[in-house]
C-alpha cells in the first residue's frame, strides 16, 4: 500500500464543478483581483475567527510583513520569536528591518513563554508567537508580558486555520494575525494567498491601504505601502472550501487519535493540553532513529516529511544573528529527531493504520 503525505485531489474533487462554475463567472466577468468575493471572504473568515476585522492578502510571509509595517515596527527594533518555525516568520520581521531576537521552543513545539522576559530590552515591540503545526501556543502567559511591556502581540497563525485556544480561536488571540492559504493547509488556496485578522479598527484601515500601495482611494498613496493583494479567484476557491474547514479538521482530529492510541510507548507523541484544540496541520513525532524510519516508510510506501530539518539559527541566511549550535538546545533536538506522518481530510483508516503498522515493525525489527 502507497500512502501519500497529503493528497489534496480528495478534497479537491468533491467540489470540483462548484470550483469550475465559480471561476468560469470570473474569467466571463474579468474579475481578478480584490473584488466582491475578497470582501465576503474577509467577512467570512473574520466571522469565522469572531474578530472585528480579516483583509485578504497575497501570502502569509507579507501577511506578518505587512502586520509589522502597520504598527510602525522598523529598524532598531526588536520582535521576540522562536527558534522552531518556517524561514517565513523570522523573514518577516527582516522584512521590515528589525531585528528578530529568538527563544526556544518547549516540549510541544511552541515557543517557550518563560524565556521571553529575559530576551526583553528597551528596543522590543512585539512578541510573534507561533501556532506551530495547529497548535496554539501559551497566549495568556504571552499576553500578560506584552500588556505589562506594552508590546505587540502577533499570532504566526499559517498553520493553524480553527485552532482554539479557550474557547477563542487562532487569529483572535492577540493584537493581529497572519494567515497562509498555500495549497497545503488546512485551508488551501489554488495558488498562493494570506489573511490577516485583527480587532483593532485603526490597524486594519492602515493593513488595508499598505496591500495596495499606501492607498486610501484609487491613485491617493497616502503611505508608503506593497502590491500583496488576494486574488478574487483565490477568495472564490476560499470561500468554497472555508465551509469545509471544522469538518476537514475534524477529520485530521480523528487520525491524529489513531496514531496517538496505537503509537503510545513506541514513539514521542505530540503534547496537547486540554485548554486547546490541535488541528493537526501537521502530526509530528520524535524519535531518536527519525533518519531510519523515514527511509524505512519510504521504503515500505509511506511518505513523511521533516518541519524542519534545521532550526532557525542554524540557518545560512541568519547568520548575522550571530548564533551557535547549542544556543536553542530543544530547537536542535527537535530538528534532529521529528517526522511528520501522513495526515489530510480523505485519508482512510487502513492507509493510517497501514502507517501505523510500519513504525511498529520497524522498531520491532530494530529490537532484534
Ligand atoms: C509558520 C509559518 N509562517 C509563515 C508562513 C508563510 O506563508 P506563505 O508561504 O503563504 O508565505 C508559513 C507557510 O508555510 C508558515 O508555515
Amino acid at each position: 500500500m502507497k500512502v501519500p503525505f497529503l493528497d489534496l485531489n480528495r478534497i479537491h474533487n468533491p467540489l470540483k464543478n462548484e470550483f469550475v462554475e465559480k471561476l468560469t463567472e470570473h474569467i466571463d466577468k474579468n474579475d481578478f483581483i480584490l473584488g466582491n468575493p475578497v470582501e465576503e471572504f474577509e467577512k467570512e473568515f473574520a466571522s469565522y475567527c469572531g474578530t472585528s476585522h480579516a483583509i485578504g492578502v497575497a501570502n502569509g510571509l507579507q501577511a506578518l510583513e505587512i502586520i509589522l509595517r502597520a504598527m510602525d515596527i522598523g529598524p532598531g527594533d526588536e520582535v521576540i520569536t522562536v527558534a522552531n518555525t518556517f524561514n517565513a516568520t523570522v523573514s518577516s520581521i527582516v522584512a521590515v528591518g528589525a531585528k528578530p531576537v529568538l527563544v526556544d521552543s518547549k516540549d510541544d513545539f511552541t515557543i517557550d513563554s518563560s524565556q521571553i522576559k529575559g530576551k526583553l530590552t528597551n528596543k522590543t515591540k512585539a512578541i510573534m508567537p507561533v501556532h506551530l503545526y495547529g497548535q496554539a501556543c501559551d497566549m495568556d502567559e504571552i499576553m500578560n508580558i506584552a500588556k505589562e511591556n506594552n508590546l505587540y502581540v502577533i499570532e504566526d497563525a499559517c498553520q493553524s486555520h480553527g485552532a482554539i485556544y479557550k474557547n477563542k480561536r487562532a487569529g483572535n488571540l492577540g493584537h493581529a494575525a497572519a494567515f497562509s492559504f498555500y495549497p497545503g493547509k488546512n485551508l488551501g488556496a489554488f495558488g498562493d494567498g494570506g489573511l490577516i485578522t485583527t480587532n483593532d479598527s485603526n490597524l486594519a484601515q492602515r493593513i488595508r491601504m499598505i496591500r495596495n500601495y499606501g492607498q486610501s482611494k484609487k491613485y491617493h498613496h497616502d503611505i508608503s505601502g506593497i502590491n500583496s493583494r488576494l486574488d478574487t479567484m483565490q477568495a472564490s476557491v476560499l470561500r468554497i472550501k472555508l465551509k469545509h474547514l471544522d469538518n476537514w479538521n475534524s477529520q485530521r482530529k480523528k487520525i491524529a487519535d489513531r496514531y496517538i492510541s496505537s503509537l503510545k510507548g513506541i514513539v514521542e507523541l505530540p503534547k496537547t493540553s486540554p485548554d486547546r484544540d490541535h488541528i493537526y496541520h501537521l502530526f509530528v513525532i520524535r524519535t531518536n532513529k527519525r533518519d531510519e524510519l523515514m527511509d524505512y516508510l519510504k521504503q515500505n510506501g509511506v511518505d513523511s516529511g521533516l518541519h524542519y530539518p534545521i532550526p532557525i539559527h542554524l540557518q545560512k541566511t541568519f547568520s548575522n544573528l550571530s548564533h551557535k549550535k547549542r544556543d536553542f538546545p530543544k530547537s536542535e533536538e527537535y530538528s534532529d529527531t521529528i517526522l511528520s506522518l501522513p495526515i489530510f481530510p480523505g485519508m482512510t483508516n487502513e492507509e493510517a493504520d497501514h502507517v501505523i503498522s510500519q513504525i511498529k515493525s520497524f522498531f520491532n525489527a530494530s529490537l532484534k
